[in-house]
């Protein structure tokens, strides 16, 4: 097992990773104050891994909540039959909130938690590779409004990531390529070494091999943590962690969330922000296609859909949270490994790739 720190001083949390942590006693005993533990899974996960939790857990009351599958559920709806079944039980202000799931789990859970009697402790569980190197870790939990993605939700720090990684055994294969797209943003943003290690060992990632699953996922939570010690309110560097997201976000809301998983969505997006840094000049054309070459060889797309037309591409990003006082800033790369956050790249250029990548269709 490997053990990180996200240092926010005193909400300082550790980030575990490892085979078989679920039901490790050790691991959730010290995140828990009182004898109640409120359990938010959902139906898919539930069944298959609520056990091995349960088995670290015998010391303490412990309650479960299953909410329906699928990122359609991640609203306020789902978050008030949460809040009902919390009231009946009744939790109290002691109880600890786990989120055993992937990052809708993860999200609503979290944000359970935030809200709850003004906060109760939490800790994340995460299942799907996406989660555990991504949305368990920072804080940032939300659920969706019919106007809107992650608009209504809290910064609320877990106590412990338990990430577990035996879990991603029965990730089916677009799942786990959409969490590897994340994995490969921590490269091109901020560590350079990662992103050749990655190239050199994507086809055992692909195998799911263990050993380098750990280090990726390791590596991943680590630049995280980083990250999010250093600006944990985005005002800064923890906007980098958006690369891919503003073009991605245009691909998902176009397609209204049901056909592209996110981190296709933000492999497509990669590499359109890729194509911008060339054309202002910074990135080099064999960059490009390093990129290109790894998120197809990590099985994931390359071209967005064939209803994005630039047109569509610019309505969906003028509504972006990444807008500032009307101008939509991007992260943009420098080189593989150094990114930027910027807003003056002309409006050519950005016409000039979203064209680009209509006609790559
Ligand atoms: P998800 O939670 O929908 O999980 C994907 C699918 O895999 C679901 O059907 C789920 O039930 C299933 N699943 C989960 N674990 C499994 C396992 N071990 N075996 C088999 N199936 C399993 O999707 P996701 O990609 O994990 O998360 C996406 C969500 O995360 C979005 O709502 C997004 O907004 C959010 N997100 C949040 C942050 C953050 O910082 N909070 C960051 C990125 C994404
Ligand atoms: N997923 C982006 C962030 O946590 O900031």
């Amino acid at each position: 097992m490997k053990t990180l720190t996200v240092r926010l001083g005193r909400r300082t949390y550790p980030i575990h990773v490892g085979t078989d942590l679920l039901a490790d006693a050790d691991l959730l005993t010290p995140h828990i104050d009182g004898r109640q533990v409120m359990v938010i899974s959902n139906n898919t996960v539930g069944p298959m891994y609520l056990d091995k939790l349960h088995r670290g857990l015998q010391r303490f009351d412990v309650f479960t909540h299953m909410i329906p599958d699928g990122e359609s559920y991640k609203n306020l709806d789902v978050l008030e039959d949460v809040f009902d079944r919390m009231l009946e039980i009744p939790c109290s202000r002691q109880c600890t909130v786990i989120a055993l799931g992937g990052g809708v789990v993860g999200d609503i859970a979290g944000f359970a938690a935030a809200c709850y009697q003004r906060g109760i402790p939490f800790i994340q569980a995460p299942t799907t590779l996406l989660a555990q190197v991504d949305s368990s870790v920072g804080g940032k939990t939300a659920v969706n409004h019919r106007l809107g993605k992650n608009m209504i939700g809290a910064l609320y720090q877990p106590r412990a990531v338990i990430a577990d990684t035996a879990t991603l055994e029965t990730l089916p294969d677009n799942e786990f390529s959409a969490g590897l797209a994340e994995v490969i943003k921590y490269g091109l943003i901020r560590d350079p070494e990662f992103f050749v290690w990655l190239e050199s060992n994507i086809d055992a990632l692909r195998r799911r091999d263990h050993e380098a699953l750990t280090h990726a996922i390791e590596r991943s939570c680590r630049n995280k943590a980083e990250i999010v010690a250093m600006d944990e309110h985005e005002t800064d560097i923890r906007a980098l962690l958006n690369l891919g997201h503003t073009f991605g976000h245009a691909i998902e809301a176009a397609t209204q969330y049901k056909s592209w998983l996110h981190g296709e969505a933000v492999a497509v997006g990669m590499l359109m922000a890729a194509d911008l840094s060339r054309r202002l000049g910074d990135l080099q054309e064999r960059d490009v296609e390093r990129i290109k070459d790894l998120l197809q060889r990590t099985g994931l797309p390359t071209h967005p859909p064939k209803e994005m037309t630039p047109d569509t591409f610019e309505r969906y990003m003028a509504v972006d949270k990444k807008v500032v006082d009307g101008r939509v800033r991007l992260v943009l790369l420098k080189r593989p490994g150094r990114a930027y956050v910027g807003d003056e790249y002309g409006f050519k250029a950005l016409r000039d790739t979203l064209a680009a990548f209509q006609m790559a269709v």
